[in-house]
């Protein structure tokens, strides 16, 4: 379907060339002065110099070809050459009935749908997630979702942290404590057992003690590095324990993604790809891509345009280990070589944007890519407290991921309790529905590289740009569609009539945006936009139902048009917040 400006557009640009003048010039927008029309074209403006005629006039001759016009009810042209416009009623409201037979509102589907890949979670196994990790998922998530409703193939890997230092130092950590498993026993050539040696809660406190005491003990620190060097050369026992530590680790990931709405289509990590590093390497060796420096192995990925230092991208330290450098080299690899995407998007904290640089003009200048392959960093900025400083627990700890959940759930609970008479448990259901809302929303109304100040008095407010307001209208157009239902109507039968009064045809023209603003968001990568559209969407719908009787409306015709409106209301806030990766209870 056209979105609603090009047809718009296309009849002012009939218009203009009825008039003789350029077509060209019929470009129509949004009104900026919503006080005086809805739309606006500035092209007698631009035409006044080509023409070397008052724009007023050109305006006023253009507005005449409008006279019968059945797109727009009105055209003014007014001083000093502005067309100020007003869109018909019976347009208007064909133009939503199209929408909503249509199965995604209007959206255009692209001709070339594009294979994707997001890169984002990127949790760390072993390591409890912590509050740096949400915005990676959340918005990860997010774009997974807006760029597949808008067509696209998209493949969303965790790319767990899997291979690193926190692996030797649980399994020095239980060394010490367990010296007699088998998996220490280097002479065992038996079968290792099914279970994990440890609980998810003993392996959650495993990683800081151990973390903590090698930064205060190099010879532990170093034997960590010792049992991690053991790991990933395949000592036997170490690998059947970190096998453990992964079943447990990703159960318990799994779990705490799941209560944000998040998921994986593929679960690999930094491990998946060792075995290809020996071959890339020699790759870059042959065709001349590295050379040695000080000992290490580097590829250059100077450009001469730069106006920032970009170092060499380093492939083999001097000792011959591979870096994070070398697994994400590898990752581009392999997912080339299984997906071939048309486009990878890393969503990571905004502070490894020159790591990224490096890494993808490595992958560039390499042939890891195809030269049309596009590397996207999609850096975010960081969750502060109201200090501005990173968010803390009160007793100024990491807060984990987990807290952050449980305390806004509690918040929320408190709130529904407070307000409402419902029952306890639907209370607890409802309270972590919009619990996750107000985090998700609080996160996502932000630009992502911006940083943002996390505030749950703020967030879980009813009033405001927050998440509880959106769910709060969408449950307030349920109710009233629950109980058009009661009184014996049926909301799938209704039809949109012609805007009645202003807020009416606010709420309308609101929702003919929809299908640009979703492709807007798709083609940013950008899911602010989303929440920006269904704020404005929302303030529109309450607008518009203070104003107005609709249950108790007498004319039949004229409530059935109301529902109608209200059901589209419901399914486009519905469809966004959807891609937003929350959902709105049926009561609150
Ligand atoms: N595990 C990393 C961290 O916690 C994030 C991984 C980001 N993705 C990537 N392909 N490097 O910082």
């Amino acid at each position: 379907m056209k979105k609603i400006l090009d047809m718009l557009t296309e009849e002012m640009q009939k218009a203009f060339e009825a008039a003789g003048y350029d077509k060209a010039l019929g470009k129509v927008t949004l009104s900026n002065r919503p006080d005086l029309c809805e739309y606006q074209c500035n092209g007698a403006m631009a035409g006044a110099k080509q023409y070397k005629k008052a724009p007023l006039l050109i305006a006023q001759e253009v507005a005449e070809q409008l006279g019968d016009s059945h797109v727009f009810q009105e055209a003014e042209a007014v001083a000093p050459g502005f067309l100020n416009l007003k869109i018909s009623g019976g347009f208007l409201r064909k133009y939503l009935e199209d929408m909503k037979e249509d199965s995604k509102f209007g959206l255009t589907m692209p001709e070339k749908p594009k294979k994707i890949i997001i890169d984002y979670g990127g949790a760390n196994v072993a390591k409890p997630l912590h509050v740096g990790h949400i915005r990676s998922a959340v918005i990860g998530e997010s774009i997974k979702r807006i760029c597949r409703y808008a067509g696209h193939r998209v493949i969303g890997d965790v790319h767990l942290g899997d291979w690193g230092l926190q692996m030797g130092l649980v399994i020095t950590w239980l060394q010490d404590e367990k010296p007699d498993l088998a998996y220490f026993d280097e002479e065992f050539e038996g079968e290792y057992p099914k279970e994990a040696p440890f609980t998810i809660s003993e392996l959650a406190e495993i990683y800081p003690a151990a973390s903590a005491k090698s930064k205060e003990d190099p010879a532990y620190k170093a034997r960590a590095m010792e049992a991690t060097y053991k790991l990933q050369k395949g000592v036997r026992g170490y690998r059947a324990l970190w096998k453990h530590i992964m079943n447990v680790s990703i159960a318990d990931l799994k779990k705490n993604y799941s209560s944000l709405n998040v998921e994986f289509d593929l679960w690999k990590g930094e491990s998946d790809v060792q075995d290809l590093i020996p071959d890339m390497v020699n790759y870059m060796k042959e065709k001349g891509y590295a050379h040695e420096s000080e000992g290490a192995l580097v590829v250059d990925v100077r450009e001469d345009t730069d106006t920032r230092e970009i170092p060499p991208c380093m492939i083999l330290k001097s000792d011959g280990a591979s870096l994070y450098n070398t697994t994400d080299l590898a990752t581009i690899m392999e997912r080339m070589r299984l997906y071939d995407p048309d486009e990878i998007i890393y969503v990571v904290d905004k502070r490894q944007d020159l790591y990224f640089e490096q890494v993808f003009r490595c992958a560039r200048k390499t042939g890891l890519v195809k030269p049309d392959t596009e590397l996207k960093f999609l850096g975010f900025g960081t969750m502060n407290g109201k200090d501005g400083k990173p968010f803390k627990t009160r007793e100024g700890g990491v807060m984990r991921l987990e807290e952050l959940v449980r305390d806004t759930r509690d918040e929320m609970y408190k709130k529904i309790r407070e307000g409402r008479d419902m029952p306890e448990e639907e209370a607890g259901q409802v309270a972590e529905m919009v619990a996750v809302s107000a985090l998700k929303y609080g996160d996502l109304s932000n630009q992502a590289s911006k940083d943002y100040v996390f505030d749950i008095d703020r967030f879980t407010s009813f009033e405001g740009d927050t998440g509880p307001y959106i769910l709060y209208t969408i449950v307030r157009i349920k109710s009233i569609l629950n109980k058009y239902k009661e009184q014996g109507g049926d909301p799938a039968r209704t039809s949109l009539r012609a805007a009645e009064n202003e807020a009416e045809k606010a709420l309308m023209m609101q929702l003919t945006q929809f299908s640009a603003m979703m492709q807007n968001a798709c083609e940013e990568t950008a899911p602010h936009k989303v929440c920006a559209y269904i704020y404005d969407l929302a303030n529109a719908f309450n607008h518009f139902y203070h104003e107005t009787r609709i249950l108790g409306e007498e004319n039949e015709e004229k409530k059935s048009g109301l529902i109608a409106l209200l059901a589209l209301s419901r399914d486009i806030l519905e469809t966004c917040i959807d891609v937003l990766g929350f959902s709105a209870p049926e009561r609150m």
